[in-house]
């Protein structure tokens, strides 16, 4: 087989760690970028709204293992703010993280795609881009667009080979849904078709099967989301 190169954003935790290691023990080559390190072959210690940063660790891994296959950008955070008091820099910073950090991404890895004729691109969105969110519409507002985005780069894509979809998780066990969230009250989880948040490894299967046999879908947003959205 020949090697399959994988980079991942937001590789350090939850989802972005769970592709990581279910590319891995796939037998992708895996850089995982972060502003944290990452148990990943190549970590680099990036923050995604640096797109000059995005692109030198990218570049690194085409440099080193000889093709960028895929790229998961899971990098991405929460807040919950009352929409009154979402302050400009709090908007900037999740437009520019979520969004900018999935353009950047986006960005550095489709010249070695466009130039093998090959690729597959999985941005993680959210449950909450799709139905929206009370008190992070700033969160919900960019995942919307990361949606939108995907929509229109896998129209431009598709005739170079490359596929582009989403992964839109429901209220996923990582350390983004903190101790308190409301996502882990028993009352909310009781409103859940399946009565349980989802898993990041689930989240990470579905990531695979894009990666690995999803070549015929284009533009489509895969929510597993514990019925969360149906
Ligand atoms: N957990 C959920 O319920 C859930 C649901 C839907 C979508 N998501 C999305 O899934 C993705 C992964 O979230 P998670 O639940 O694994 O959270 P997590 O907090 O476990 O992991 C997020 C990772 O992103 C990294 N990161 C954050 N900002 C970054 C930046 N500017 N540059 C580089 N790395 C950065 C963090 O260091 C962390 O390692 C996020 O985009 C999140 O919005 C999560």
């Amino acid at each position: 087989m020949t090697e399959r190169v994988a980079v991942v954003t937001g590789a350090a935790s939850g989802i972005g760690a769970a592709c990581a290691r279910a590319l891995s023990a796939d037998g992708w080559r895996v850089a995982g970028l972060d502003l944290n390190t990452s148990a990943t072959e190549l970590s680099r210690t990036v923050d995604v709204t640096d797109r000059d940063a995005v692109a030198a660790a990218v570049d690194g891994a085409q440099a080193q293992w000889g093709s960028v296959d895929l790229l998961v950008t899971a990098a991405g955070y929460d807040e919950r703010i009352p929409v009154a008091e979402i302050s400009k820099d709090s908007w900037d910073r999740m437009l520019a993280v979520l969004l900018g950090g999935t353009v950047n991404a986006c960005a550095a890895v489709l010249p070695h795609m466009r130039r093998q004729g090959s690729g597959s691109i999985v941005a993680i969105s959210s449950e909450l881009g799709l139905a929206g969110s009370e008190d992070n519409v700033h969160y919900a507002t960019a995942k919307g667009a990361v949606i939108g985005f995907v929509k229109a780069l896998a129209l431009e894509c598709a005739g170079d080979g490359i596929t582009v979809n989403s992964v839109a998780p429901g209220p996923t066990d990582t350390p983004l849904l903190e101790d308190g969230s409301p996502w882990r009250e028993p009352d909310y989880l009781a409103t859940l078709p399946l009565r349980r948040l989802v898993h990041p490894d689930e989240i990470a299967a579905t990531v695979v099967f894009l990666a690995e046999e999803g070549s015929f879908f284009c533009g489509e947003v895969l929510s597993p989301n514990a019925g969360a959205v149906i």
